[in-house]
């Protein structure tokens, strides 16, 4: 489900399982759903079946990190992070560049490697330059260290407090 709209959850939820009964799709997922969002999704028949949340989430946006991130862990239900690139503008923040230099790769793979630092979170990067998917791919190696985190968080900080889920 792309985000809410003036369907009641019960009946997108019943539509949902009856594919799975159908044998149509094997699992179900949501998408720019807050956390309030996800306390009533869970409170509808079958609402618990839900394997993913697909949210804005990049360097520059991390709101996700004060209240859902933490309640998706807890909940098992899996993080997607879209836009993970912030559409191409954070690539060019200096912090970034300095750490593709150090893990010899390009800077969206920093980012990349950044979002998938969370248990629970997968990403889904648009490229359509072969170089950027060639590139993107390397994410899975880096391993990004204390330092590089803490360097990180002084150019992109985190949230200091709650707030709406952004979207894009
Ligand atoms: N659920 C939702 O509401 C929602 C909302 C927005 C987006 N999405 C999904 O999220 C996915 C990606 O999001 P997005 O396209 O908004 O943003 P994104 O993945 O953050 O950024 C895509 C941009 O980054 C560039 N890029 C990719 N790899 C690069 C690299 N290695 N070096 C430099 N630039 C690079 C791409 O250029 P090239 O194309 O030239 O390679 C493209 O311009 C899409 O599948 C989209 O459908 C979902």
């Amino acid at each position: 489900m792309h985000w809410r709209g003036s369907h009641p959850l019960a009946e997108t939820v019943e539509a949902f399982e009856a594919l799975k009964k159908a044998g149509k799709i094997r699992n179900w997922g949501v998408s720019n759903l807050d956390a309030g969002d996800l306390d009533e999704l869970a409170s509808v028949p079958n609402g618990s079946n839900c394997v993913s949340d697909q949210v804005l989430y990049h360097l520059g946006s991390r709101g996700i990190e004060w209240q859902l991130l933490p309640k998706c862990q807890k909940s098992k239900i899996m993080v997607m992070a879209y836009s993970p690139l912030g559409q191409g503008p954070i690539l060019r923040k200096p912090a970034l560049g300095r750490l593709a230099s150090k893990h010899n790769c390009d800077a969206a793979a920093v980012a990349l490697a950044w979002v998938l630092r969370h248990p629970g979170v997968v990403t889904i990067p648009k490229a359509t330059q072969p170089d950027h998917v060639r590139a993107n791919v390397k994410a899975v190696d880096v391993k990004l260290d204390a330092e590089d985190l803490a360097a990180l968080d002084a150019t992109f900080p985190p949230p200091k407090r709650g707030s709406p889920l952004g979207m894009t």
